[in-house]
């Protein structure tokens, strides 16, 4: 089933407009891959006869949202690229602790979460090493474009393979119960512990609260750099003053938002607002 230039130009636009994802020129063998399943669902014969639907607008909005949602990668693992949860667990969590004590308020945003691996880890790694910190008001957010992805990361139910990658055996064993046909389901305590909601990147944002830090990491990639900008900003405006984020480990702010400062810290690198205190209550030239 081939698609045209012509069509391939069109549905770029198209994916550009409503997810900000970008595909680059040769990418119509991807475009092909993942709609073909789609074709099949909903019995269309062509992708050229979904893209003329689409751009005449008269699909349902829910297929709209099929189409959005195959075009998205939701690799993920637990402890994904370990050394920013050891940043984390050994130096950004004790600081926030130590500045936060008195408010005893804690707001964490896993953006483009995936299927909850990400914010699972997290509250995995807060349970063992600051179990004090869920007696604090603590807010835990993960959100995704994705509404497949996100009735996943809700039910927090993973197949054996999922739940073998990233994490050891015993976290597996005290936090997660096994289920028939070689699944593993997350326990509800921590699941209920975290407000999943779709958000798009490129749309309003709900209120959320200030975070104290924010994980938005392997998402940036798939964007062109004024939408990577004006998502950084967005994210420096609703960050708290001691607050802190981390990207993935092919992503900086570098080049693109000159309002952060990117900290190194062994093998894993975090980024703060510049000119304002960061977690080390330091204060940093503007
Ligand atoms: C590769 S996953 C990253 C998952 C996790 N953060 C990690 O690092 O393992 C990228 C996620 O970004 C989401 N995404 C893509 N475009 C988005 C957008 N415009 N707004 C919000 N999320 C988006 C995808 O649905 C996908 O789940």
């Amino acid at each position: 089933m081939s698609i045209t230039k012509q069509e391939f130009d069109f549905f770029r636009d198209w994916a550009r407009e409503r997810s900000a994802i970008s595909l680059e020129e040769d990418k119509e063998y991807l475009v092909k891959s993942r709609l073909e399943p789609i074709l099949r669902r909903h019995k269309i014969d062509t992708i050229s006869e979904l893209l003329a639907s689409l751009s005449r607008r008269t699909v349902a909005a829910g297929l709209e949202d099929e189409v959005i949602d195959a075009m998205t990668t939701n690799e993920t693992f637990f402890f994904r690229d370990i050394h920013p949860f050891q940043v984390m667990r050994d130096h950004l969590i004790p600081q926030l602790e130590r500045e936060l004590g008195e408010e005893r308020k804690l707001n964490v945003w896993s953006a483009a979460c995936s299927t909850g691996q990400e914010i699972y880890s997290l509250i995995m790694l807060m349970k063992e090493h600051f179990p004090q910190l869920f007696d604090w008001d603590l807010k835990l957010y993960a959100t995704d474009i994705s509404s497949t992805v996100l009735e996943k990361a809700r039910s927090g139910i993973y197949t054996d393979m999922e739940a073998k990658r990233g994490l050891d055996e015993r976290l597996r064993n005290r936090y997660f119960t096994r289920l028939p046909n070689d699944r593993w389901q997350i326990h509800e305590s921590l699941r209920k512990l975290v407000t999943f909601r779709q958000l798009n990147f490129i749309d309003s944002w709900p209120d959320m609260g200030r975070h104290h830090f924010v994980l938005i990491r392997n998402v940036l990639i798939y964007f062109d750099v004024d939408v990577k900008r004006q998502i950084l900003e967005r994210v420096r405006r609703r960050l708290d003053r001691r607050g802190f984020m981390m990207l993935g480990s092919s992503e900086t702010t570098l080049n693109i938002d000159p309002g952060w400062e990117v900290r190194r810290d062994g093998r894993a690198a975090y980024y703060v607002p510049r000119a304002t205190a960061g977690v080390s209550g330091e204060t940093r030239p503007a």
